[in-house]
């Protein structure tokens, strides 16, 4: 196959969770750039139409659907309403989090509240879209964790800034994603289904100057990463490009953890 139309996804019907977010956004845009029909969610229908009707503006082909991953109901009702609206699923970009949780000693309610996102309700959520995807013949799951999935914190990043309370969810889930993935490529062996994982390092977001400065010059690349940098990776993950790429996790962290 031509190496344009190895990454092509036209014909393909996508599924970003939490695609008004920072990573969404540019998930929804790379998928939709090149050639996908993209479904950006969120939970407020609003949200998901915002930023739906920005990519719609430029001519991409993305629709907005309402979904609570949290909420079995919602996710009961988002698969039937996709498989009536577009019939099948070949790509589901697992994306959205939630963030409770406020620093070491937050109350175990807000990680009870992590958990019900993040943990149970995205199980829940991939257990259904992997039927949709196994439904039309295969498919590609992305799920997005992160470096602090693979790597205890660097508290020297946050000297200066009042933002070093890092709480214990976020390393707890991201990590357990990782292998999730994992589990998933060999549970549904043969079913020409694939399972990967992205774990980015941090995206510039305008945070303070002193935890810029600090992690910046850690990284070989010497920035944050942009909202190009996912792009590249999660359409190769999704195409045929990637057809035997399965069980991955790939750190994109411009080098930080090299
Ligand atoms: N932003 C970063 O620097 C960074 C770094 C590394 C990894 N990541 C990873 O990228 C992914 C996205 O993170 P982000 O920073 O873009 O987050 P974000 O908070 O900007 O976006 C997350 C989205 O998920 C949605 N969401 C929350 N609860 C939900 C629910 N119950 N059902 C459906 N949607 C729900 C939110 O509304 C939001 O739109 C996460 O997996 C995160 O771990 C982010």
């Amino acid at each position: 196959m031509h190496i344009k139309d190895l990454f092509n996804l036209k014909g393909k019907v996508i599924v970003v969770t939490g695609g008004s977010g920072l990573y969404g956004k540019c998930l929804v845009e790379g998928m939709a750039e090149a050639g996908g029909t993209v479904i950006t969610t969120s939970r407020n229908l609003q949200s998901a139409e915002k930023t739906a009707a920005l990519f719609q503006s430029r001519g991409l082909d993305v629709q907005p659907m309402e979904l609570d991953q949290a909420d079995p109901g919602s996710v009961k009702q988002f698969a039937a309403d996709l498989k009536e609206k577009y019939k099948r699923l070949d790509v589901f970009v697992n994306n959205a989090v939630s963030r409770p949780m406020k620093g070491y000693n937050g109350p175990l309610e807000q990680f009870a509240e992590s958990m019900r996102v993040n943990a149970t309700g995205m199980v829940d959520l991939l257990r259904t879209m992997i039927e949709s995807i196994i439904a039309s013949g295969g498919g590609s799951v992305i799920s997005i964790s992160s470096m602090m999935g693979m790597k205890g914190p660097d508290l020297s990043n946050y000297e200066g800034t009042d933002m070093g309370d890092l709480p214990p969810d976020y390393f707890f889930h991201n990590a357990g994603l990782i292998n999730l993935s994992r589990y998933l490529a060999k549970i549904h062996a043969g079913k020409n289904i694939r399972f990967n994982c992205i774990s980015p390092g941090g995206l510039f977001n305008h945070q303070p100057q002193a935890f810029l400065d600090n992690y910046c010059k850690k990284v070989p690349l010497g920035r944050m990463a942009n909202n190009d940098d996912i792009k590249g990776l999660a359409v190769l993950l999704a195409s045929d490009a990637g057809a035997y790429i399965n069980g991955e996790n790939i750190l994109m962290d411009g080098g930080l953890n090299a």
